[in-house]
């Protein structure tokens, strides 16, 4: 049977690469996009949600619209979120769900449902503070050492430290750190092979990279970063990253630092059969 799963997203361009992943994958069924603030504010990320589903035809999926804050990635995800292409995707003649985010947890998180928060972690710290007890969450964010926003900050826990810190103390997370997910390139091959729809959002994201080389991967092939459909595949089918404990704590910048609290953190894949595992499941 097929696993319940919530993605708890601010799409976002990966976001929309992991919502599409988990739409089209059989193992799991899709149950709920909750939005939350990050790449963009919270109306473009819901109303962005709505419209990924219009396009994967899944209209059936409710959206949960999550708590607000200012956007903070345009220069990535563009004006709009999804590379100022959002309007080529279809309108959703759903609207949001009015219920309360937290209430949403509270009624529909079964014992075998899945959560993968994708974006900042403000609605899951709520949840948590709430006594919402996640039976799997997986989460992307943070880095060892290393940051996005800041040298050592990366943009999900940097965007709401507090919140990081409630997860990362209290929400018994599977993180998923930038160390692995920059190693996750979809290149311009992959782009070339799977939905046009979702390859055209990219343009904002690749001209981002190709204008800021990091130093570490000067040698990165064109493409984007799929941290989020990273996070996502370990949510469909687990096993699929390779995880080890860590004591980790989160500073007032919201980077992740040696801590006391145990955390598996996912250290590593097999990046050739998970870019393939993606690639079939996002070809139409
Ligand atoms: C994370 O930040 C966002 O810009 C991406 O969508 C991803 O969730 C990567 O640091
Ligand atoms: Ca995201």
């Amino acid at each position: 049977m097929a696993t319940p799963l919530i993605i708890d997203t601010d799409p976002g361009v990966d976001d929309a690469f992991a919502i599409a992943l988990a739409a089209r994958s059989p193992e799991v069924d899709l149950r709920a996009l909750t939005t939350v603030f990050g790449n963009v504010g919270l109306e473009l990320t819901t109303a962005n949600a709505l419209r990924l589903l219009a396009h994967l035809k899944r209209t059936d999926v409710p959206v949960v619209k999550g708590s607000p804050g200012p956007g903070g990635a345009a220069d990535v995800h563009g004006e709009d979120g999804l590379g100022g292409q959002a309007h080529t995707l279809p309108e959703n003649p759903e609207s949001v769900k009015s219920e309360d985010v937290v209430q949403f947890f509270a009624d529909h998180l079964t014992p075998d449902t899945v959560v993968a928060a994708i974006g900042p972690l403000t609605n899951i710290a709520k949840a948590l503070d709430a006594g919402i007890m996640f039976p799997r969450l997986v989460v992307m964010g943070g880095g060892l050492g290393i940051g996005n926003m800041t040298l050592r900050a990366e943009f999900n826990f940097w965007a709401d430290a507090e919140a990081a810190r409630t997860v990362i103390r209290k929400g018994n997370p599977i993180v998923v750190p930038l160390n692995l997910t920059q190693r996750c390139i979809a290149d311009t091959a992959f782009l070339a092979n799977v939905d046009p729809v979702l390859s055209n959002l990219t343009g904002t994201y690749r001209e981002y990279l190709a204008a800021n080389p990091d130093q570490n991967h000067s040698d990165r092939p064109e493409g984007i970063l799929v941290h989020d459909a990273v996070a996502v595949a370990e949510a469909i089918v687990p096993g699929t990253l390779q995880l080890r404990t860590h004591g980790l704590d989160i500073d007032d910048e919201g980077a992740l630092v040696e801590g006391k609290h145990q955390v598996e953190v996912a250290e590593d894949c097999d990046w050739p059969a998970l870019r393939a595992f993606m690639e079939q499941r996002l070809s139409v």
